[in-house]
């Protein structure tokens, strides 16, 4: 792509909103030092030196899209406890924040204890069923009022309760076929994603959905027309690691390689390609332009430690400068 054009796709995004709808949660980490044996169980006693909150799930599509410097606006589900309140701090960049407070739930939180560079546990606080009934109500309504005045929807969903079939169906009719709707489907929902602009699983989670291995180009051309003639994407953008992506659109299929990289954390990298792919269409930019930008901000992402992100001039600059993206 040349660099002028990519210029003007960037100056877009100034243009543009996107809401994210999801599974948000927070993701932190408790840094310490091992100190020594617990006199209480077989396990480290470890001194803590510092704690990091950060927006994860729906909440690291946001945090892409800020990386981007784009105007998002943010609708899920909460707890009402203090994790709420961290939250609504973690998403504060949002133009227009909408959480709805779920009393029967935790706000979902991941975290970890390391020590030195060594993970030592995860803890887990969140209750993974379906939204009861009065808030999934809420969520439609609330999608309904703003998915208008959007350019485009990410549905992020995590398997945290909050995209429920008739979430799905719901922010599908509000769109009116005019608001670009982007997915990253959990394989147990992938069904209910009908006729939405661009669907971006990776290839584990495209084979399950059929039942198929999608390796080899031949496979995954295979198992994408088989998704293409079940769901009626307008879009269908299978990922697939080091090997890059594979673009269907109508009848047409074309696999983008991309430069395989020494991969230090692969986490987010799904984020951040459905954030530019959308970012891009909603930006005006074709199949194509938005498939070769995110591809190179994945390539970007995953060789960097913990859900990284990116910014315009990381994009414009890793176009310019291949040999040292
Ligand atoms: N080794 C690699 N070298 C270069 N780019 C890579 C590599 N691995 C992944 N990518 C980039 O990241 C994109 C998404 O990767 P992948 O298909 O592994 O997604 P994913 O498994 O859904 O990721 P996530 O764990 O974030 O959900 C790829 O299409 C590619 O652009
Ligand atoms: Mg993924």
């Amino acid at each position: 792509m040349n660099p002028a054009r990519v210029q003007q796709i960037l100056g877009s995004f100034d243009k543009i909103r996107i809401l994210v709808l999801g599974d948000f949660m927070i993701d932190e980490y408790r840094y310490g030092r091992a100190e020594r044996l617990s006199p209480e169980a077989p396990v480290p006693v470890i001194l803590e030196t510092g704690v990091r909150q950060l927006p994860g799930g729906a909440g690291n599509v946001v945090k892409n899209l800020e990386s981007l410097k784009i105007k998002n606006t943010a609708l899920g589900v909460c707890g009402q406890d203090q994790e709420a309140e961290v939250m609504r701090g973690l998403l504060s960049g949002c133009e227009e924040l909408s959480l709805i407070a779920d009393r029967s739930r935790p706000t979902t939180k991941k975290m970890r204890i390391v020590a030195g560079t060594q993970q030592i546990c995860r803890l887990d606080q969140e209750d993974a069923s379906s939204v009861p009934r009065e808030v999934e109500d809420e969520i439609v309504s609330r999608a309904d009022r703003m998915i208008p005045s959007c350019d485009a929807v990410i549905i992020s969903d995590y398997d945290k309760g909050v995209v429920t079939e008739r979430v799905i169906e719901s922010c599908i009719r509000s769109s009116h076929e005019k608001v670009f709707i982007s997915v990253d489907p959990q394989v147990s929902r992938f069904g209910f994603y009908h006729g939405v602009g661009v669907l971006t699983p990776n290839h584990h989670e495209a084979g399950r959905f059929i039942g198929m291995r999608l390796e080899t180009d031949a496979e995954v051309e295979k198992g994408g027309r088989l998704i293409m003639q079940k769901l009626s994407p307008r879009m269908l953008l299978i990922t697939r690691g080091e090997k890059g992506m594979s673009l269907f659109e109508g009848d047409s299929v074309r696999h983008f390689p991309t430069r395989a990289r020494e991969v230090f954390d692969v986490t987010g990298a799904g984020d951040t390609v459905i954030t530019v792919f959308t970012a891009v269409i909603a930006a005006g930019g074709t199949p194509e332009e938005a498939v070769f930008l995110s591809n190179q901000a994945a390539g970007l992402v995953v060789a960097r430690l913990g859900a990284a992100t990116v910014t315009r001039e990381e994009i414009l600059f890793g176009h310019e400068h291949p040999e040292r993206s």
